[in-house]
């Protein structure tokens, strides 16, 4: 008899949207693995018990989504000190002991993303982020292992931007504030992790000085420009971006720890293009 596919799958709510099947279908179909990978949506207060189901009944990994990634983080028995740090798991691996491990990829799929596919440089650069939520939590480790030149948070509630700079200060040259402490500032990277843009929002930015070799790059992704990259593109900045690549390579790194296999992530950055731009 043929054994079964490993079950992997992402629990979220809302969990329609998702395009993580697609991504995992995409990424086993490439490396011949045998694997099933589905959507789930969790009831808000179920998360835990449905986790544990889905692990006793033989699921080898899971994906955390909204709102379920600090829940996922006290369920892992044990965690990487990424995640740690970042208070948030996105990936649960089982391992041969039965014990569960939490890791959060989406910081490695930001860098990833910008170095690796879009050629920035962040080592000795200045780079600000705009926002001081769980998605900022999650990338700060990783943007501050590129030794950039400075990193600053810059929130509308300026107490959440500093809370998070002194979290992540002995990791290095990071500081928080207000958005108006980018007033004037030169920033060579400049990463939007605001949600304002989901309701077609930009955040009220102060004069940002762009350089000529700025980069602008949105965590948000659609298909359309955001309305964080359409102002990017009107101030001229050199590089814009949306975060579908951080997606894609946020799943790329969930999948090599999966399964020790590292997909090719440029072939599916482009088929997911073509997808949002169908839909
Ligand atoms: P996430 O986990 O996705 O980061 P969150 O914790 O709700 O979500 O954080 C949303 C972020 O977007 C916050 O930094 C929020 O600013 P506040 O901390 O001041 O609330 C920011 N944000 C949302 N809408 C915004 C807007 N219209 N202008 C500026 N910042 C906005």
């Amino acid at each position: 008899m043929t054994a079964q596919p490993d079950k992997y799958a992402v629990f979220g709510n809302p969990i329609k949207h998702s395009k993580s099947p697609a991504i995992h279908a995409a990424f086993a179909q490439q490396c011949d693995q045998r694997l099933h990978y589905r959507a789930v949506r969790v009831e808000l207060d179920d998360f835990a018990r449905s986790a544990r189901c889905f692990f006793d009944g033989g699921g080898k990994g899971l994906n955390v989504t909204v709102p379920f990634k600090q829940e996922a983080c006290a369920f892992a028995d044990t965690l990487t000190e990424r995640a740690r740090r970042a208070g948030a798991v996105n990936t649960l691996s089982v391992g041969a002991d039965g014990a569960v491990s939490g890791e959060t990829t989406d910081g490695i799929g930001l860098v990833r993303d910008m170095v690796a596919n879009l050629g920035w440089q962040l080592q000795g650069r200045r780079i600000a982020i705009i926002g001081a939520g769980g998605a900022v939590r999650g990338v700060l480790e990783p943007l501050l292992s590129e030794r950039p030149a400075a990193l600053l948070i810059a929130n509308r509630t300026a107490a959440r931007a500093e809370a998070l700079a002194d979290a992540f200060a002995d990791l290095g040259p990071v500081q928080g504030g207000g958005l108006e402490a980018l007033d004037g500032l030169a920033v060579d990277v400049l990463i939007n992790a605001t949600s304002a843009g989901l309701s077609g929002e930009m955040p009220a930015l102060p004069d940002i000085q762009l350089t000529v070799r700025s980069c602008c790059y949105d965590m948000l992704y659609g298909a359309a420009p955001t309305p964080f990259m359409r102002w990017a593109a009107q101030n001229t900045a050199w590089a814009v971006a949306d975060g579908l690549g951080m997606l894609v390579e946020q799943a790329a790194e969930s999948f090599y720890r999966w399964r020790q296999v590292r997909p090719a992530t440029q072939p599916v950055i482009a088929q997911m293009r073509h997808l949002l731009a169908a839909a």
